[in-house]
């Protein structure tokens, strides 16, 4: 299977010039999609057609014969049995492509020659619509963007070493026109690719631009080779939440006390696999370095030994305060798995202060949104404190999802414990406590419970 690396952006963001730089150091072929664009409108123009007229246009594609061939790497572009590729860099040529790509008929045209290339090679993309129409699966899709005036300052620079008379303005106008043909057309207008990576070259150069860009492109190439394998630790490694947990305290476990809980983890593990099928799932999907609000369904007061067996330290979670009033050696017991009391039904305000201490510490925080168990599996509407505790501390949200048939698990029943992907705090739109907001963000988490627990209730 070939790899495909889609580019696309307005014009003069940079996308040939470093598509071209990476191609060759990648040793990719790289597409200049916009060349083919280019030489339909250089064939239109040497017949006199007449590129407003979109009958016209798709009327004369029959003649038009393309191919793209490669000297010494570099993209040559075949009109008719005629290398145009010089040919086509006039701004005359720049309009006239800009009016044809909007052409449907224009586009089918090229659309197989483009999959087809991309299909037998690894190869670099450049364009308006490779990551939204032409390889909408490519492995890493980049979208490319500067403003108005910055593109036109760099084109301007361009043109005016070849000896192109065309002014500052002029050179703006030609991009700003452009711009609004290529975002406002009707078949495959210009705009950023579901999961593109969106990098703005305005105040980069060149080289900091391809630095960027060659970033993103090993990261997403890194994650996908992971995720092909399934390689569980290789993605776990791809959770990099560093920039946005804000660890204002860090406290680190005793290395004693993290040698005893993982004998202990290891010892309960091995009962529940005993006495149940335990089943933990999606394990690559937790946050090992700490500070993540776990969010789950509530099922039975195991629960929260249940989804901190996957994790390699302690869990903090809120646990009812007549717990903690209980035989001392199981006080210690649970305050050493990281629980801390909740009054119950008092409406606990320290509690979510508490929360937040300890996500600032640095430990993962374990919820159960729906406050008590559900008897029958059925998740609960959930509370909003979760979602207000993942906006003020800012943090990620793994949901997890805890499902097994019937009331209570019985011996040697299934019981499957699921970690779904996390949901970063930008993806959450968390930007303050707004009661409207937070109810916003809650049902959200709850979706994500509720996505997990129907994919897994599936397994049982
Ligand atoms: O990237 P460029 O400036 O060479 O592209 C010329 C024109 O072709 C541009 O106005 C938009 C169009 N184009 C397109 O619609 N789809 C592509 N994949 C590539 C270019």
């Amino acid at each position: 299977m070939s790899i495909n690396i889609a580019i696309d952006g307005p014009s003069g963001a940079g996308k040939s010039t470093i598509a071209k730089m990476l191609a060759r150091k990648m040793e990719y072929v790289y597409v200049d999609t916009g060349a083919l664009y280019r030489s339909i409108a250089l064939y239109m123009i040497r017949n006199g057609v007449d590129m407003q007229n979109s009958a016209e246009v798709a009327e004369k594609l029959s003649g038009v014969d393309i191919r793209l061939a490669y000297e010494n790497g570099s993209q040559q572009v075949i009109l008719c049995g005629e290398n145009v590729s010089e040919l086509i860099r006039t701004p005359e040529i720049s309009m006239g492509a800009s009016k044809v790509s909007a052409i449907p008929e224009v586009r089918s045209f090229l659309l197989d020659l483009q999959k087809d290339i991309a299909q037998k090679n690894n190869i670099i993309m450049d364009g308006r619509d490779i990551g939204t129409v032409v390889l909408p699966n490519a492995d890493v899709k980049i979208f490319l963007t500067a403003s108005a005036e910055k593109r036109a300052e760099r084109r301007y620079k361009e043109l005016h070493e070849k000896g192109d008379p065309s002014t500052y303005e002029e050179v703006l106008a030609d991009i700003n026109r452009r711009d609004y043909n290529d975002t406002h057309r009707e078949t495959a207008p210009l705009k950023k690719a579901e999961g593109a990576v969106e990098i703005d070259t305005s105040e980069l150069t060149l080289e900091q631009s391809a630095q960027a860009i060659a970033e993103a492109i090993e990261k997403r190439l890194k994650l996908k080779s992971a995720e092909k394998k399934q390689e569980p630790s290789a993605r776990r490694e791809m959770l990099d939440f560093s920039g946005i947990r804000p660890v204002t305290d860090p406290k680190k476990y005793s290395r004693v006390k993290l040698f005893f809980y993982t004998i202990l983890r290891a010892i309960v593990t091995l009962v529940y696999k005993i006495k149940f099928k335990f089943v933990i799932v999606g394990k690559e999907n937790i946050v090992q370095t700490g500070s993540v609000v776990i969010a789950s369904n509530h099922r039975t007061d195991r629960d929260p030994i249940w989804g901190s067996l996957a994790v390699r330290t302690p869990c903090s979670y809120m646990a009812k305060e007549e717990l903690f009033k209980g035989p001392k050696p199981f006080v210690a017991l649970i305050k050493f798995m990281g629980a801390f009391p909740v009054e119950r039904g008092s409406g606990d305000t320290g509690v979510i202060g508490t929360s937040i201490e300890k996500l600032q510490i640095g430990r993962n925080l374990m919820i159960f949104p729906e406050g008590t168990r559900s008897k029958d599996g059925k998740l609960g509407k959930g509370k909003t404190g979760v979602a207000l505790i993942a906006a003020l501390a800012q943090v990620p949200v793994v949901p997890m999802a805890i499902c097994f048939k019937g009331e209570k698990p019985k011996f040697r029943q299934k019981i499957i414990i699921a970690y779904g992907k996390a949901i970063r705090p930008d993806e959450l739109k968390i930007s303050s406590s707004d009661l409207r907001q937070l109810k916003e963000v809650k049902k959200k988490i709850m979706g994500s419970i509720a996505e997990l627990v129907d994919e897994n209730v599936n397994k049982l």
